[in-house]
Parts: structure tokens; sequence; C-alpha cells
């Protein structure tokens, strides 16, 4: 238990987020003519959908963090984190290694024994991106998840509507959907 809630601390807030709930063979889709230069940057994570069960227990508490999104050696991404907890901010690092084509990576949990793949189904950089995940491997296996990058810490409801339309489309259900509130700290400069 343990361990998954440390997986999870590492992809919800990490900045990782979304799972595909196809399989491996036939993975998602990721945004056609992805440019991963310009997916860098500052994002912020407004919105989650998930099915496990640390999820469904915690998704009341969850906040919004902020992201940044930077270049790693390798061709993959570096997301820092900044988030709330335990009404502290607290930082972290996630990789995300290159996968078969851009927009697709994975992402191996440094605790160990699991593995995922997060592609980037949907994005027009500048406003919003519709991140989807899944687990490959372990700990991470039975579940999936999909996250809402904003550029900004205020979603509209256009791109909520949109977020919660891609949610359903992969099988989560309303009340697997939450958009995070906004931290009175840590996502401001
Ligand atoms: C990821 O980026 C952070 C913030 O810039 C940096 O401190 C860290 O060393 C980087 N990690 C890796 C493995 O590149
Ligand atoms: C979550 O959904 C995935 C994909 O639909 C499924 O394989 C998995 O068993 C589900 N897990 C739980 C905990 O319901």
């Amino acid at each position: 238990m343990a361990a998954l809630r440390i997986l999870w601390m590492g992809l919800v807030f990490l900045g990782a987020l979304g799972f595909l709930h196809t399989s491996a063979q036939d993975q998602d889709s990721v945004q056609p003519n992805f440019q991963q230069d310009k997916f860098l940057g500052r994002w912020f994570v407004a919105g989650l959908a998930s099915n496990s069960s640390w999820y469904r227990e915690k998704k009341k508490t969850l906040f919004m963090c902020r992201a940044e999104v930077i270049p790693s050696e390798g061709g993959g991404l570096n997301v820092t984190s900044t988030l709330l907890r335990k009404n502290q901010c607290k930082t972290e690092t996630l990789l995300l290694e290159p996968a078969q084509k851009p927009g697709l990576y994975t992402y191996n949990s440094p605790h160990g024994g699991s593995a995922h793949i997060v592609s980037v189904v949907e994005t027009n950089y500048n406003q919003y991106a519709l991140l989807y995940s899944k687990g490959t491997k372990g700990l991470g296996q039975d579940f999936h998840m999909a996250t809402l990058y904003s550029r900004t810490q205020n979603v509209g409801a256009e791109l909520k509507d949109k977020f919660s339309t891609f949610c359903k489309a992969r099988g989560f259900t309303e009340d697997e959907i939450v958009f995070l509130p906004q931290p009175d700290k840590c996502i401001q400069e």
C-alpha cells in the first residue's frame, strides 16, 4: 500500500499523468506532428481521472500543482512539479523517456517494479494538453489515468468539457473525473 501511494505521488503530482486504456500493442493516439519543444515550459495540472483505488480514496484531497517541463538528456522530458503536501510545498522530478514516436514516453518508477506509458494525446501547446497513461508492469498495471495540463490556473468551462469528453471516451466515469482546486500556496512563483 505504501509503495502504491509513493507511485501515485510520483505519477499524479510529478506531473506525468494520464494512462492509456489501450494495451501496449494498440497504443493510444498522440498529437499529430507532436513538437516537443513547444510543449516545454510551465503547466498546471488542473484535472485528473483514474480508476486506481488510491485515487478513489484521495481525489477529494488533491490540489492543483505546477509543473515545469524541460528537455532531459536522451531526448525525453524532465518534469519538475511543485505541490502542496501536508501543508508544505514540495518539489519532485519525474523523468519521461522517449518512446516509439514523438509524444509518447515511458516512465519507470524509481521505487522499482512498475513501468508506465504516457502519451500526449492532444495539445495546442499554448493553452492545454490532454495526457493519457497506463501501467504496463508491476503495481501500475491495473490502473489508467487521464490528465489535464493547462497553461493557466483558471480553466474555462470549454476546456473542462473537452477534458470530460476525453475521459469518458476512455472509459472513465463522471465520478472518476476531478478538476483540482487551486491551493493557497505553492503554485505561485
Ligand atoms: C530535472 O530538472 C531539475 C530542475 O531543473 C534539476 O534540478 C534536476 O537535476 C533535473 N534532473 C535530471 C535527472 O536531469
Ligand atoms: C482500470 O481500468 C483498466 C483499463 O480499463 C483495467 O484494466 C483495470 O483493471 C481497472 N482497474 C481497476 C482497479 O478498476
